[in-house]
């Protein structure tokens, strides 16, 4: 028989990227721990709407859907706005939408750059600026920035996406740090190759050599990534902070 905890019953999450992938799997997995959550999007869209009603009434949890695009500086100001507006506690920040690329370094337009910047870090960056604001007028908080293994190791083609995972890594610790004494605590997971859309970013053999290498370990499931975002949120990690955790089945 499962056991069931509630490991994040009274706690709010705001949480982006939620209606695909991993961020998905995360609204799915806090939902079932318990959270509230305000789930961010690009765009309101038919099948979101009718995932997070059936999500809602199965776990008895409220969430609330908020649409920004999290490379547009005003949209992310806005929703920032409203999320403060409506919520008085935001216990979790989860930064997890993002964008793959994949090409040599001698092949990467500096328009691709800034392109993938401004979604996987600047778009996170401002976004825990505006709701920090919040934790720490309630002197508690929790950040999870989704990053990735491409952050820490070399993986040739790599280069914007790493480096903009990188970025993300130095983000999270430097706010646990700073923001230490205001009660927020900050982590990052960086998944290795996991089973979601943004796999076709990358070439096919890669993937096929991580699969040959790994076996059913090679390649995470979005499932997995969730349990770890779950601990992350929760307070059985009540005194980590500033950390970085793989969940990659132990492969480089
Ligand atoms: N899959 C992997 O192998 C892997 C490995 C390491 C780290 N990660 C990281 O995990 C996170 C989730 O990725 P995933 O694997 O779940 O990929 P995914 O299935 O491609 O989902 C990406 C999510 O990010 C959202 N997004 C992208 N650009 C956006 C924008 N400009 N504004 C708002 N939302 C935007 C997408 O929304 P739309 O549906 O509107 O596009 C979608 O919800 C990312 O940060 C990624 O870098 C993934």
């Amino acid at each position: 028989m499962a056991l069931s905890y509630k490991l994040l019953a009274g706690k709010t999450a705001v949480i982006t990227g939620c209606n695909r992938g991993i961020g998905k799997a995360i609204l799915e997995g806090f939902a079932a721990n318990g959270a509230n959550a305000i789930a961010c999007t690009r765009k309101e869209t038919i099948e979101f709407s009718r995932f997070i009603s059936l999500l809602s009434e199965k776990y008895s949890v409220s969430i609330i859907p908020v649409y920004f695009d999290a490379s547009d500086v005003d949209e992310i100001k806005s929703a920032a706005r409203q999320i403060m507006a409506s919520e008085k506690q935001i216990h979790i920040l989860v930064n997890n939408a993002g964008v793959g690329y994949n090409a040599l370094f001698q092949m990467s337009s500096l328009e691709k750059l800034k392109e993938v910047f401004e979604v996987n870090f600047f778009g996170p960056f401002l976004f825990t600026q505006y709701l920090i604001k919040l934790m720490v007028r309630q002197n508690s908080g929790n950040i999870i920035n989704i990053s990735s293994t491409a952050g820490m190791d070399t993986y040739d083609g790599q280069s914007i996406y790493g480096s903009s995972k990188a970025a993300m890594i130095c983000m999270t610790k430097v706010i646990a740090s700073e923001l230490r004494a205001f009660g927020i605590r900050a982590n990052s997971i960086a998944p290795g190759m996991t089973e979601t859309d943004m796999l076709l970013s990358l070439p096919k053999d890669v993937i096929l050599e991580k699969i040959r290498k790994g076996g059913d370990k090679g390649i995470c499931k979005p499932s997995e990534i969730a349990d770890t975002a779950v601990f992350l949120a929760s307070d059985l990690s009540a005194n980590i902070s500033g950390q970085v955790i793989r969940v990659d089945g132990g492969m480089k």
